[in-house]
């Protein structure tokens, strides 16, 4: 044939291949997310092969094993025992928490690493949503704000880098931005849930935590997130709230989940200059745990071809449970 385009002359080889190369992991990309717990055995979660409940002295030892694998942030998630929830969440700004305690901990024995945190009600409401929920059933946007602020302001007193706002009420991170600044703070960094969808691929983490909405006799709780969560048909909504993080404040932007919203991370990097994160969520690490356990797939390739196609469709940081594992793999 007479063909004077043949890509594949650039596939010809091992090293072709790696001087065309457009897109790489490393092991800085990611951002390690860890859930912590008050008890004091290191607890396996039944949907997340893998993933723990760190008590806070063992949790220092996976932190470390991260950073020797070349991690640099990770996430802390805390599962809260059910006498510290509350209709308003409020044990969310205690000091002696326990996530401020695992902050000042980890900043104590590991300075360098940079922590993240979550900012929301969930994991200390007793109805199990992101917000305060009002007798008639409807979270409340501007309460819930003022106490995700006394949430963030308590984590970045015990050290925290960046607070990460997973909650979506409208304007909370210009107020937590506010907040920060008004005490000292204008050092710490938001990374903002920006566009977060109403997803069925939380179900894991909400087991992990044991955070899911749940029935009350005294009023009635919405049985999903929708009244803040977006809707997972929307695309150029996704713009709008990245717009309005970015005039609020945020310093990087995430897009959650990520496997099923490569489009919506795509479209943000076009929007914004910002750095763009991607949550690869724990039903998304759920699935290829239980394919890979059967055989049915090859975990390494799966998992790396995955973390990898986020880093093409623009994200520059990659939140995943998978992330120690993927580190490992990249140096082999
Ligand atoms: C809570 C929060 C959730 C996740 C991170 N922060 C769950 C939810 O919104 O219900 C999900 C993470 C995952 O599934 O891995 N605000």
């Amino acid at each position: 044939m007479d063909l004077t385009y043949r890509p594949r002359r650039l596939r010809r080889s091992p090293s072709l291949r790696s001087l065309v190369r457009e897109h790489a992991l490393t092991p800085c990309d990611f951002i390690y997310p860890l859930f912590v717990h008050e008890g004091i055995e290191i607890q396996p979660i039944g949907a997340m092969p893998g993933a723990m409940r760190w008590p806070i002295d063992d949790l220092v030892g996976e932190v470390e094993r991260a950073w020797k694998l070349g991690i640099r942030c990770v996430v802390l998630f805390p599962k809260v025992s059910e006498e510290l929830k509350s209709e308003e969440g409020t044990e969310c700004f205690n000091e002696n928490g326990l996530i401020p305690k695992a902050i000042s901990r980890l900043k104590k024995e590991l300075p360098e690493m940079t922590v993240m945190t979550d900012v929301a009600l969930d994991p200390y409401s007793c109805d199990g949503h992101d917000g305060i929920v009002n007798s008639e059933g409807i979270v409340l946007n501007d309460e819930t704000i003022e106490n995700l602020c006394k949430q963030a302001l308590v984590q970045a007193q015990a050290g925290a880098d960046l607070v990460g706002p997973s909650d979506m009420m409208d304007g909370r991170v210009g107020a937590i931005r506010e907040a920060l600044d008004e005490d000292g703070f204008e050092h710490v960094g938001i990374i903002s849930y920006t566009a977060k969808y109403s997803s069925a691929y939380y179900g894991p983490f909400r087991e992990a935590l044991d955070s899911a909405p749940r029935s009350n006799t005294s009023k009635p709780i919405p049985k999903d997130k929708s009244t803040y969560q977006m809707d997972p048909a929307n695309a150029r909504e996704a713009i709008t709230e990245a717009q309005l993080d970015e005039q609020e404040g945020a310093d990087i932007l995430m897009v959650k989940p990520g496997l099923a919203y490569l489009d919506i991370i795509y479209r943000l990097r076009q929007e914004s200059e910002l750095p763009i994160a991607a949550y690869n969520v724990s039903g998304e690490y759920a699935m290829v745990k239980a394919a890979a356990e059967r055989g049915w797939i090859d975990e390494k390739s799966v998992v790396l071809e995955t973390l990898l196609s986020f880093k093409r469709s623009g994200a520059d940081l990659i939140l995943s449970y998978h992330a120690c594992d993927a580190a490992q793999w990249l140096k082999e």
